[in-house]
């Protein structure tokens, strides 16, 4: 199977490099300025009342770093961090588990948290909002509920789609942060601090090479540049110059923009096979052979950013950038002219 180099979680031996790529503190975190002041005050404040943290809510596109500041959250706030999905628990007792588990402060991260359970939702409100667990004992007539004193913990949660995570959960978050994809400066500089950490040799072109190409997401960025290292190892004496850049992304198939193929399919398809739009997004899954929540998730977000598509109530719509990208001429700019005679 072809690998992915833009979209989806890091494989097995990816996810270890993140690990060690991954920023510990609030101070080496590049980017998100106003998120990490909003954080640093949040933080400072809640350590000066010797307080656990209030709940934590980060949304939007994968790779942006959600994962990473939960781990700077328990690590500024010098507590445990436990990690866990909302598809990973399946029932109410998988929760409850988790939540007597915990001591006092500890930061319980829950990803992909729109993806929750109704059953497992109504344990999480008590629990986050009075640290409380209600357990039921016993059936039918007999049952009854007993509340269970659960120490103050705090949830960082995350998900790439707000819109479908149920209000009083939403509501259940002291503050709730949305990331936004990064600029070329920050794109750069978390290349570059890659590179020190891996011990790769980049020259500044190189940098900003492989940073104009990662979609403003530093998990791209890094897995681009492992790739490109390899690249550079096989064929340029292990440095990464600007030339050796450009080839090395070129054979990996991501083109000047940091589209790769799929990215290239979506809008091809929206244009070749729909006349530009507006066509639903299921349809242009299927046709792709694609999961419609991972066109969603991750491509959509960098195509709207770079303006190539539009999303309308009718559907998608190409836009005239995205033929320009494509080399495909714009409907509008080859009308017939009117005959003359
Ligand atoms: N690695 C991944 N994301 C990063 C970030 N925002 N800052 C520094 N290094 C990173």
């Amino acid at each position: 199977m072809r690998e992915r180099i833009t979209s989806g979680k890091p494989q097995a031996q990816d996810r270890t490099v993140d690990a060690d790529l991954r920023p510990k503190r609030l101070s080496e975190y590049i980017g998100q300025e106003r998120l990490k002041e909003n954080l640093r005050i949040f933080l400072e404040a809640a350590k000066g009342r010797g307080e656990p943290l209030d709940h934590v809510l980060f949304y939007g596109p994968p790779g942006l770093g959600k994962t990473t500041l939960a781990y700077i959250i328990a690590n500024e706030m010098g507590t445990n961090l436990k990690i866990t999905s909302g598809p990973a628990i399946e029932r109410p007792g998988d929760l409850a588990s988790i939540l007597t588990n915990m001591s006092k402060g500890d930061v319980l991260f829950i990803d992909e948290i729109h993806r929750l359970g109704k059953a497992v939702e109504e344990v999480l409100y008590p629990a986050m909002e009075d640290f409380a667990l209600d357990i039921i004992i016993g059936k039918g007539p007999s049952a009854r509920s007993v509340r269970l004193k659960l120490p103050r913990f705090t949830v960082v949660g995350a998900t790439t789609r707000l819109a479908l995570m149920t209000s009083p959960l939403r509501g259940r978050f002291g503050v709730v942060y949305r990331l936004d994809f990064y600029d070329l400066a920050a794109m750069e500089q978390i290349v570059t601090r890659s590179a020190a950490i891996l011990g790769v040799r980049l020259s500044p072109e190189g940098a900003r090479e492989i940073a104009r190409r990662s979609r403003g997401t530093p998990r791209v960025a890094n897995r681009l540049l492992r790739r490109v290292r390899d690249f550079a190892d096989v064929r340029a004496q292990g440095e990464i110059t600007l030339d050796v850049a450009r080839e090395a992304l070129s054979l990996l198939d991501v083109d000047d923009l940091g589209l790769d193929e799929v990215d290239r399919r979506v809008i091809r398809t929206i244009i070749e096979k729909f006349g530009g739009g507006p066509v639903g997004l299921d349809t242009i899954a299927a046709s792709i052979s694609e999961e419609p929540d991972t066109i969603m998730d991750v491509y959509e977000p960098y195509l709207l950013q770079l303006g190539f598509l539009e999303r309308t109530s009718r559907g998608r719509v190409a836009t005239r950038r995205a033929y320009e990208h494509l080399g495909i001429p714009y409907p509008a700019d080859t009308v017939q002219q009117p005959g003359l005679f």
